[in-house]
């Protein structure tokens, strides 16, 4: 080439979640079923849609509109359906222009960093939901900027961590916050919203929330949204319906902007991220059509309400299998779906290993593991593929110092659930005690 094709931020792009899955198919490949924990589809988890939200995505297939281009902010009805949605929590009021959709959330969270200056900084959290902080880092041309969740404290945010980080990194203009949280499963009490939004109020701050796992909550907790407790601060609420329908093929996510004209430069971001839509036409709109229809129908709050109780009794069943295993350590989940297991400071080691009956199995991983600055969680994750073909994501590739690993509470079969969870604890038994 005449010139270098690409930006420095670009080697920032990776995205473990599914990059792992090249190495799954090469054991599948083999002959060997895989028990696929690595990405939070429901669906691929033997969840099942609803007949009666089936029902009405197939009535709107009848209708001639649903095949034209939606409006380019996304379609009016609902937008304003969901504007009052958020307005009835009683916070941050909001109206149908303040709302943008997109082509699934992720779409959302590729826009929301492009557009920045790339000295201006979003700090997230660490483990980091790849999306985001790969988006950002790319945006920014660097690594990266994170704040710790404390897995000795409930994996709540470090708040002095991500304060002080604050005061001396002027280049940092905005606060991203996943409540409920990916990868931990954690959601945040109303005064640790509160502790973010007096950190932006202090340091003139934008603050970005990931609310797409709101409404997935269970055990006894509910979410509280960030619109409740802003005040007058400008920011960004990220939502979807992959999760919470489910319908992750959908492709359909939005954003809410609150306090829009409460900071210009805030503004123009608006604007241009509306601009950047209206250049592309508009998103799918078969989804943005069904929305309205199933969240309001008579059967929506039950169907969830159910789902969230699957979720909360499987995150149980969990701590029940694996909570006396010594060498690692996780915390019981309140919401969303997934769990990050860490292990105890130094007992990965380099030498560690588990058995293998199949030596195509053991060249593969062999090949896999041959670098010897791999991270060690790593390591595990890719032997448990190959002894006991459980596919789960390390912690190492969620921009994150510690060594563990992220595992879904998706299985819908309770005993596919329990077998799995199991053989996992089996595994991490065998692979901690091998090297002696
Ligand atoms: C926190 C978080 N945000 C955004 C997304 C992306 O969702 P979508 O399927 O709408 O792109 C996910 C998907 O796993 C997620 O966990």
């Amino acid at each position: 080439m005449r010139q270098l094709l690409l930006r420095p931020g670009a080697e920032e792009l990776s995205y473990e979640i599914r990059g792992i899955v090249k190495k799954a198919r090469q054991i599948e490949a083999l002959g060997y079923p895989m028990t696929w924990e690595n990405i939070g589809d429901p669906i691929q988890k033997n969840n099942k849609v609803p007949a009666w939200m089936k029902e009405i995505i197939a009535d709107l297939l009848k209708d001639d509109k649903t095949y034209g281009y939606a409006d380019s902010k996304g379609v009016l009805e609902t937008r304003k359906y969901l504007a009052e949605l958020n307005n009835s929590l009683g916070g941050n009021q909001i109206t149908a222009e303040d709302i943008l959709f997109f082509n699934g959330l992720g779409d959302a969270i590729a826009k929301l960093y492009q557009f920045l200056v790339p000295t201006a900084r979003i700090i997230g959290p660490s483990p980091a939901y790849s999306t985001h902080s790969s988006a950002e880092a790319a945006h920014a041309n660097t690594a990266p900027i994170t704040y710790k969740l404390d897995p000795d404290n409930q994996w709540l945010p470090d708040m002095e961590d991500l304060y002080l980080k604050v005061r001396y990194n002027p280049s940092i203009v905005g606060i991203l916050i996943i409540n409920p949280d990916n990868p931990t499963g954690m959601v945040y009490p109303r005064e640790v919203l509160e502790g973010f939004v007096k950190i932006a109020e202090e340091f003139n701050l934008l603050l970005i929330v990931d609310e797409i796992y709101q409404n997935i909550t269970y055990n006894g907790i509910k979410a509280v949204a960030l619109a409740e407790v802003l005040g007058d601060r400008p920011a960004i609420s990220l939502k979807g319906i992959s999760k919470e329908f489910p319908w992750p093929g959908a492709r359909c996510g939005w954003m809410e902007f609150y306090n829009r004209e409460s900071s210009t430069e805030f503004s123009k971001l608006c604007q241009t991220l509306e601009n950047a839509k209206m250049i592309e036409v508009c998103s799918t709109i078969l989804p943005q059509l069904a929305i309205p229809r199933i969240m309001s129908h008579p059967a929506y709050h039950a169907y969830r309400a159910e789902a969230n109780e699957a979720i909360g009794k499987r995150s149980e069943w969990m701590t029940e299998i694996l909570g006396d295993i010594p060498g690692i350590k996780f915390n019981p989940t309140q919401g969303a779906f997934y769990n990050t297991i860490v292990f105890d400071e130094g007992v990965l080691h380099s030498a560690q290993k588990l058995e293998v009956d199949d030596p195509r199995l053991q060249a593969l991983v062999e090949a896999w593991t041959a670098d010897p600055t791999m991270p060690l969680d790593k390591r595990f994750v890719y032997y448990l593929l190959v002894a006991e073909r459980i596919c789960v994501v390390p912690i190492s590739s969620f921009c994150s110092d510690l060594r563990g690993f992220r595992v879904t509470l998706l299985e819908e079969k309770e005993e596919v659930f329990k077998d799995t969870f199991r053989r996992l604890g089996e595994a991490i038994k065998r692979y901690l005690k091998s090297e002696s």
